[in-house]
């Protein structure tokens, strides 16, 4: 076996690369394949993401359920390459940007009823980091993880780096927290520019649907960070006297 074979098997590209249909006619205009072919690319390798994204995920879970420092340091670490890969599945649909409008309306008819609302991880992936309205499984289980060690979440936003590996948790859960809305506000701008008002393939009503989901996840993280604002301007003598500005 030579090195090129082994790579190739090592990937199973044969199998990756031709996973990818167009089902636009092939005696269409070869643009309109050659668009579809992004498209079909741009959402395989979401998906493919989302799978690594959810198993680092599971890790980080394991490591609340024992709350070993070790294992903290390593689901901090987990969680910050998660909020990066959160960032590049960002400008990924920046890149979906140069979809060609007239290349999507010729194909949008092949994809039926296909809609991102079907896909089962971002489903997942939404259970684990929650939203405004309701608690994360990745939350609580931090909470509860913390709550065995005798601490509380308050305490570890209070202390903040003196906090330690916990506090790089906290942090962690915020990056992808931000990463994620970052993502859905992405997703917004590119469905208004590639669909206007129309109604989406999933049967919902498009933009203004995707603007109602797009809620900030670790909402209980927020409020006790806003919290820790309000004790320092209780104590005398640190905020007294000065002007709120548009920073504050
Ligand atoms: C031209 C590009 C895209 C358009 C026009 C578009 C449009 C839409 C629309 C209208 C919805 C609402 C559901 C519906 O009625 O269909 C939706 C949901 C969704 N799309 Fe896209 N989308 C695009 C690209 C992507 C990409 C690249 C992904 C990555 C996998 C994706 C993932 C999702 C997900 C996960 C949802 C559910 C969002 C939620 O429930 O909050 N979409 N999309």
């Amino acid at each position: 076996m030579d090195a090129e074979d082994s790579y190739h098997e090592y990937l199973r590209l044969d199998e990756l690369l031709s996973l990818q249909q167009p089902r636009a006619p092939k005696d269409g205009p070869d643009h309109t394949v050659l668009s579809e072919h992004f498209f079909i690319v741009c959402h395989q390798t979401c998906e493919l993401w989302l799978k690594q994204i959810l198993v680092d995920l599971a890790a980080v879970e394991e490591a609340f359920l024992t709350m070993r420092t070790a294992d903290l340091e390593r689901a901090a670490d987990l969680l910050y390459r998660v909020g990066d890969l959160l960032r590049l599945l960002h400008e990924q649909l920046v890149a979906m940007e140069r979809l060609p409008l007239e290349d999507f309306a010729n194909f949008r008819r092949y994809l039926g009823s296909a809609s991102g609302v079907q896909s089962t991880q971002f489903h997942q992936l939404d259970r684990k980091l929650g939203n405004a309205a309701r608690t994360g499984i990745l939350y609580t289980a931090f909470a509860q993880g913390v709550e065995r060690t005798g601490g509380t979440v308050a305490a570890i936003v209070e202390a903040g780096v003196a906090a330690g590996t916990e506090h790089r948790i906290v942090e962690g859960l915020l990056h992808l927290g931000n990463g994620y809305m970052r993502w859905k506000v992405g997703h917004v701008g590119l469905t208004s520019r590639m669909l206007g008002e129309n109604t989406g393939t999933g049967g919902s009503a498009g933009v203004g649907y995707l603007m109602d989901r797009a809620t900030l996840p670790f909402a209980e993280l927020r409020a006790l960070r806003g919290r820790v604002h309000q004790r320092k301007s209780g104590v005398a003598g640190t905020t007294a006297g000065r002007g709120a500005s548009a920073s504050d």
